[in-house]
């Protein structure tokens, strides 16, 4: 994979560089994230089913799967923040160094260029969508707190994506402190589980009968 997304880019001294391509990136992060949770799935699906509680064959909640898409949109970002190195522009927060939309930020007049191919528009996504995905998932774990099956897990969901973020707004602050980076990367992770291991949960009923 790395291979293939090499790209050739000049340095501003007409310099050849080689970088891997942040698209490739995102698909890698993506395919790989994709899969293990297609394993923790299984895992917390079966683990339910030997506590009893019974499926009622449903999806997860509406609110559910807009939660997961987010969390995937913000993960594309995050790749794409990564993949360009735009954690080392803008090491302020909640400002983008005083203003909340630089000029820099829609420099090319081109929607998909300026959010999705260039630094400055890419971290404004990253660090502004991160606000609506701790929002629904905060929303979605109060929302089913009730049903029994998730009573204990629910304050973990808030756990994971609150720190999550924290380790987000750290990363940026210090310019990608290596450390924090990889914590980041990780609280992704956590973070996935957990809001599956939730989706799981509530979309099957406690077993009225054992
Ligand atoms: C709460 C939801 C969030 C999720 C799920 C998330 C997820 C991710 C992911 C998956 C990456 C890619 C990591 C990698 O491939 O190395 C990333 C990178 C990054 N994120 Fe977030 N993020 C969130 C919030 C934030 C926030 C609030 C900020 C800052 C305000 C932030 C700043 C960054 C930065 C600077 C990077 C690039 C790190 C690097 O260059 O290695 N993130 N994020």
């Amino acid at each position: 994979m790395v291979k293939s997304g090499l790209v050739d880019q000049k340095d501003s001294n007409g310099q050849l560089l080689v970088d891997v391509s942040h698209f490739r990136l995102a698909i890698h992060l993506v395919a790989a994230l994709f899969v293990l949770a297609l394993a923790l799935w299984t895992v917390f699906d079966l683990r339910n089913a030997r506590r009893g509680f019974a499926s009622d064959g449903s999806t997860p909640g509406k609110w559910m799967r807009i939660a997961l898409v987010l969390f995937a949109l913000q993960v594309i970002w995050g790749a794409f923040t990564a993949g360009l190195n735009a954690g080392y522009v803008y090491n302020t927060w909640p400002l983008m160094n005083g203003e909340f939309m630089p000029e820099n930020v829609t420099a090319f007049g081109s929607f998909w260029k300026d959010f999705a191919d260039h630094k400055d528009g890419v971290q404004f996504v990253h660090r502004n969508l991160a606000w609506l995905v701790a929002a629904v998932i905060v929303g979605v774990a109060f929302r089913f707190r009730r049903i029994d099956a998730l009573q204990k897990i629910w304050v973990w969901l808030i756990a994971a994506v609150a720190v999550q973020f924290l380790l987000g707004v750290l990363t940026l602050l210090t310019a990608v402190r290596i450390e924090l980076g990889v914590l980041h990367q990780l609280g992704a992770v956590v973070l996935l589980a957990v809001l599956l291991r939730h989706c799981a949960t509530g979309r099957r009923t406690p077993a009225t009968a054992t």
